[in-house]
């Protein structure tokens, strides 16, 4: 896999049809953290005060630091001048007049991803492969997946299940993350490709027989032990994908 280059200091915000990804690094320098928690506002500083742990603490400041500022960048604002709104489950927003710019984050232990368009819903999930074993996440497929699912995830080689796992996983809750409603949203109540070698798709869901043309996914690949899924409204022309460095910053 070829790595996300680095993101030039100035990217234009996505064109209609255009999806743009960043990852980045969750792990950054203390002065840089500095430089992040600066741009927060009073109640995103509430959410930093309550985290018990350093790392959960650093984290949160970086994710939501970069946020801003590649919002900030996209809607030509100062990364603390961005305002959030957000839906009814929790879902963070661009208030007017920005609301065309959509977006949607997702970490996971080192990792951010972030995915951005304009006029569509968009939702992105990431999750690290770590040593859970697979019986436990067989486990966790019978509760949670689809049967159609779970039966598609038995029938490949248990080599593959890890994997197979995490990409089912992060395709349905990228798909939950961009109708907004996260794990209120019962996941056995719709479909998802579950091999991760075949194409991200939705497949049916239970509420709607005309939803899924409406979708379309695409598997994320940030390299490492991670994986990660995107789910938007509608096709889109294309896809580009960035590394946040601390240069876009300046
Ligand atoms: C959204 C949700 C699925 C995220 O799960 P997760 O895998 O732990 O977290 P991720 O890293 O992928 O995503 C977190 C980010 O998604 C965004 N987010 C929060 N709520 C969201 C929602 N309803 N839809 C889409 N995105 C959401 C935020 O940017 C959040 O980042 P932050 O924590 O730094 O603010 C989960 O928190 C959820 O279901 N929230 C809704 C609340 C709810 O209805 N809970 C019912 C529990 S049964």
């Amino acid at each position: 896999m070829r790595p996300w280059p680095s993101s030039p200091s100035c990217i234009p915000a996505p064109a209609p049809g255009d999806i743009h990804v960043w990852q980045a690094s969750l792990v950054q320098p203390a002065s840089l953290l500095q430089g992040l928690e600066q741009v927060l506002s009073p109640d995103e500083r509430g959410r930093v005060s309550r985290f018990r742990r350093d790392i959960i603490r650093h984290r949160f400041i970086v994710a939501r630091g970069v946020l801003r500022h590649i919002l900030g960048r996209y809607v030509s604002r100062p990364p603390q001048k961005i305002v959030f709104q957000y839906a009814e489950y929790g879902k963070p927003e661009l208030g007017p007049p920005d609301m065309t710019l959509q977006f949607n984050v997702s970490h996971s232990h080192d990792l951010a991803l972030y995915a951005f368009t304009r006029n569509h819903s968009i939702g992105v999930d990431i999750e690290y492969l770590n040593r859970r074993s697979v019986m436990d996440r067989m486990k966790i497929a019978r509760r949670f997946f689809s049967d159609m699912e779970y039966d598609a995830l038995c029938a490949l080689p248990q080599s593959k299940q890890d994997r197979a796992f995490l990409a089912c996983w992060t395709r349905k809750e990228a798909f939950i993350k961009a109708i907004g409603q996260g794990l209120s949203c019962p996941l056995d109540q719709f479909d998802v490709t579950v091999d991760p070698d075949r194409s991200a798709a939705l497949l049916s869901t239970r509420w709607d027989a005309a939803e899924a043309a409406r979708w379309t996914m695409v598997a994320l690949d940030p390299g490492g032990d991670y994986i990660g899924a995107l789910a938007v409204e509608r096709e889109y022309k294309q896809v580009q994908y960035w590394t946040w460095h601390d240069k876009v910053m300046r």
